[in-house]
């Protein structure tokens, strides 16, 4: 048993390897509402994403630098000299920035995928850190894949990388492959073998290929680790991160073995986060997940209730309000009468802090549900809001949507969206309601989309809950993942379609923003877009609540 008290720092890399994760999505507007709850959770640092990537990571991590205030705000670079500068742009503006670069050391990485002998990978490191340090003194270095390089080696770049100036060593597991007493081992084998370990500090990174992320994450702390990268729910590149919730709450709730090990986190909002940040990304958290799945406090059989009743500690290690787990299955939160002021408390309880604008369409969508539901669950409002966080930037939104369906009839659907100041409607048939819905918007916006996945769960209990549709859509070599509820389920499948078609939209335009036109360009252009009108029926500018009543 340990008696040492020591600080851990939480680095969260949700937006950035949780984002990574196969199935997420998350738009701008998303990323940067949850880099906001993550700073109001208490992490210290939030790897916000990978700028180089795209001009959309790119302008993420901006926003976040310039707007999210508390914790460090980090960004990742390839230890190549353009991505570092795009990094150091990306993550500027922030109060507490960081440079995250990194370079594989481990002899498969070298031999296969970098072609590089050891000596190389050591200059290259060097040389990266020294470039970083020109755009940001916090730098921290991953020597990737090091759980399994060469133990010798490894000790030597982590000197190195030191001494060329990084503030942070990080050890990732990148593979999941080790296994507690041997990731232990190693980071200890570190303490004793580089001579200037302690002029930064070492964390470690976790993949959970074996399941083993959190036990190596502990493990690594255990032996003198003082950081660990984790994500919420244990989002992350295949089998995914070490899950935060699980590395804050064991070593609060075995400090008895752990040692005194302390994080800045707000316990009480790990729950409320990590079911925002399920929302927001379409990954579900298991029921049985330790700590936010839905079970974690669920007691089924007659003895263990009986138990739970007489002393919650016979089958309770921690209690749901340490974790602010309110009530299993979701809490009837409010009614019709609530009002607007009472939406907004419920919302920020959960971790969702709307803007104004968003608020007002929020309630308005709030006030119709309660109009078809008798009961709305804190589920129905995550679903609320997230549908009002859309990104300004979307091209396309669903103003009306009608569908006749039915044995005997030809299912046929009319469509009617709002692009900007245009209103354009159609009509098609289909194979079934949502096909000829999906026809017609591919109608309207003149993008053909071939559907990959449809899945559709219901997003609370009872016959009126409302229903999530999750697509994956193709649109020539892109797919595209969206998501979207109602109460009715073609309307859920059209609009998540259309969230598909605004999210290609957005990718495409930052990839390739527009050009500014000439004048003569203009008018050719407006030339063919009035060609297009006629084939769309455009209506100019509807009285926007009238519309919306229509709905
Ligand atoms: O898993 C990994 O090695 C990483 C690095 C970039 C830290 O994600
Ligand atoms: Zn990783």
């Amino acid at each position: 048993m340990s008696t040492r008290k020591k600080r851990i720092s939480i680095f969260d890399t949700t937006l950035r390897d949780g984002e990574q994760s196969p199935g997420a999505s998350l738009d701008h507007r998303e990323k940067v509402e949850i880099a906001h709850q993550l700073a109001a959770l208490g992490v210290d640092v939030i790897e916000a994403g990978f700028p180089i990537a795209s001009p959309g990571d790119f302008n993420a991590v901006r926003e976040i630098a310039e707007t999210v205030k508390g914790p460090e705000i980090c960004g990742l670079a390839r230890c190549v000299n353009a991505d570092i500068a795009r990094c150091g742009e990306a993550v500027a503006p922030a109060e507490k920035p960081r440079l995250h670069v990194f370079l594989a050391t481990s002899a498969i990485h070298r031999k296969f995928k970098l072609r590089k002998a050891r000596n190389e990978i050591l200059k290259q490191a060097v040389a990266s850190i020294k470039y970083a340090r020109r755009f940001c003194s916090n730098i921290e270095f991953s020597p990737e894949d090091a759980s399994r390089t060469e133990p010798d080696f490894l000790a030597q770049v982590v000197e190195a990388a030191i001494d060329a100036g990084a503030t942070t060593i990080n050890i990732p597991d990148t593979v999941g492959y080790a296994v507690p007493a041997e990731f232990g081992a190693l980071i200890s084998y570190l303490f004793e073998n580089v001579p200037n370990i302690d002029d930064g500090v070492i964390s470690v990174h976790c993949h959970n290929d074996l399941g083993l992320a959190v036990a190596n994450s502990l493990a690594a702390v255990e032996n003198g680790a003082g950081a660990i990268e984790c994500t919420i729910n244990g989002l992350g590149e295949r089998a995914g991160n070490a899950a935060l919730e699980e590395i804050v709450m064991a070593m609060k709730t075995r400090a008895d073995q752990l040692g005194d090990l302390t994080t800045g986190v707000k316990t009480e909002k790990l729950v409320p986060v990590s079911h925002m940040v399920s929302r927001l990304t379409g990954m579900q958290v298991q029921r049985n997940k330790a700590i936010v799945g839905a079970n974690a406090f669920a007691h089924s059989s007659g003895v263990h209730q009986d138990g739970v009743i007489k002393k919650r500690a016979t089958y309770e290690i921690i209690t749901p309000e340490d974790v602010g787990c309110r009530h299993e299955g979701g809490e009837i939160v409010l009614s019709k009468l609530s009002g607007k002021h009472g939406l907004k408390r419920a919302l920020s309880r959960m971790g969702m802090d709307l803007n104004d604008d968003e608020l007002v369409g929020a309630y308005e969508s709030f006030i119709d549900l309660a109009d078809k539901k008798k009961v709305i669950y804190d589920d129905d409002l995550l679903l609320i809001a997230s549908e009002q966080m859309v990104d300004a930037s979307s091209v396309y939104k669903l103003e009306h949507l009608h569908v006749s369906a039915g044995t005997g009839t030809v299912p046929t659907a009319t469509v009617r969206l709002r692009k900007g100041e245009d209103v354009l409607q159609d009509a098609a048939c289909g194979d079934g309601p949502v096909d000829a819905a999906l026809k017609t918007i591919d109608r309207l916006t003149g993008i053909q989309g071939r559907l990959l996945d449809f899945a559709l769960q219901a997003v609370t209990v009872g016959k009126d809950a409302m229903g999530e549709v999750h697509l994956s859509v193709a649109f020539g070599k892109d797919v595209v993942n969206a998501k979207a509820a109602s109460t009715d389920i073609v309307e859920a499948g059209a609009k998540a379609y259309l969230s598909c078609v605004n999210r290609l939209l957005t990718n495409r335009e930052s990839q390739n923003p527009p050009k500014r036109k000439s004048a003569r360009k203009k008018t050719k252009a407006k030339k063919a877009a009035g060609k297009n009108a006629v084939r769309k029926k455009t209506v100019r500018k509807p009285a926007k609540k009238a519309a919306r009543r229509k709905k």
